[in-house]
């Protein structure tokens, strides 16, 4: 390692950025090595225009992306520190004698997004509370409400809502189409979005596969499918912002990984179900009736979970770098 150019070194931290969440797989990000920096580019071939119209999902994904990449550079000796300009992230690294490596290091590669019910099982109050301290140093970003509440029957009425919305919206379906993954072809030309593995369907043709899936997007099916997961887990969790800027959005990136890596790390599984942070209407109601005064971005369900046989792909660390 202490033989290692700052660039070899910057193409690893380069690869642990890549092993973040996104929404739908899009990977909307590039990445630039500048002498001791690396640019973090939003890569808008990849923005989700129907369900993600202002970007804000896109740039709390480059946030993510941050924070694996902050996170890894301690394990090589980096401390590190970033600016938003000009539309990039520009993060600055300084090799230094005292830098303790971060525990959540380890919890980079192993983090996937749940796909499943959870087992029913409840998290303990300590865990709980571990994940509300993590904070990304502003305000009250991380609420957590448990399951059986009247706040978690209040959110799981707007995923509800947020389904109807949506699985009636002919955009937000042909979207989602266009970036499920149907077999392994499929997924070989494209190293991202919704893989059929991953999400536990048999492969298929590709005019098969839409077509099937196809059919199951509509109000009804969805929500059968997001009531069961609901019922089964633990908890909910609503990642707020403190403002409406790609900053804050940014900076609510880096405190949901280190929420989600927390999650992993100590054994407890998440999903998303974000519908109502994805439509205005909704994620106004969520902020009045949860009396939220920053702004509802992220909803997670938390729990108990089981090992995935599949992982989400990911692009190259070559096929996501700019000269
Ligand atoms: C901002 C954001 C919003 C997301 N919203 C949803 C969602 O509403 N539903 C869902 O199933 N997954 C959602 N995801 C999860 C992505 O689909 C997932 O991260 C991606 O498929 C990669 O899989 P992995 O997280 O297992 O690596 C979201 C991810 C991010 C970063």
């Amino acid at each position: 390692m202490e033989n290692l150019t700052f660039f070899e070194i910057a193409k690893i931290l380069i690869s642990f950025a890549i092993c973040a969440p996104s929404g739908h797989n899009s990977q909307p990000w590039k990445f630039q090595i500048v002498g001791n920096t690396i640019v973090i580019s939003p890569d808008f071939s990849k923005r989700l225009e129907v369900v993600d119209s202002s970007d804000k999902e896109l740039f709390i994904s480059l946030g993510c992306a941050l924070e694996n990449m902050q996170i890894a550079a301690t394990n090589y000796g980096y401390l590190s520190e970033y600016d938003y300009t000009d539309g990039k992230i520009v993060v600055t690294f300084t090799k230094s004698d005292n830098c303790a490596v971060d525990t959540l290091f380890g919890h980079i590669k192993e983090r996937h997004t749940y796909r499943g019910s959870f087992t029913g099982e409840k998290i303990p109050q300590e865990r709980i509370d571990a994940l509300k301290s993590i904070d990304n140093g502003n305000g009250d970003c991380v609420r957590i409400f448990e399951s059986g509440t009247p706040q978690a029957d209040f959110i799981c009425r707007q995923i509800s809502e947020g389904n109807t919305i949506q699985m009636s919206d002919t955009a937000f379906k042909r979207e989602l189409l266009s970036w499920m993954r149907f077999n392994k072809k499929h997924i070989a030309q494209t190293h991202n979005g919704l893989c059929y593995n991953v999400l536990g369907f048999p492969a298929t043709p590709q005019p098969m596969g839409r077509t099937i899936v196809k059919m199951a997007l509509n109000p009804k099916s969805q929500n059968k499918t997001d009531d069961k997961v609901n019922a089964s887990a633990s908890h909910f969790c609503i990642l707020c912002s403190n403002g409406t800027s790609k900053k804050d959005y940014i900076a609510l990136g880096k405190t949901l990984e280190r929420v989600l890596l927390t999650v992993c790390g100590s054994g407890l599984s998440y999903n998303f179900s974000n519908q109502a942070c994805e439509i205005p209407e909704l994620t106004e109601k969520l902020r009045s009736e949860l009396g939220i005064s920053n702004y509802p971005a992220v909803t997670l369900r938390l729990g108990y979970g089981h090992t995935p046989k599949y992982y989400a792909p990911r692009a190259s660390v070559e096929a996501v770098m700019e000269e």
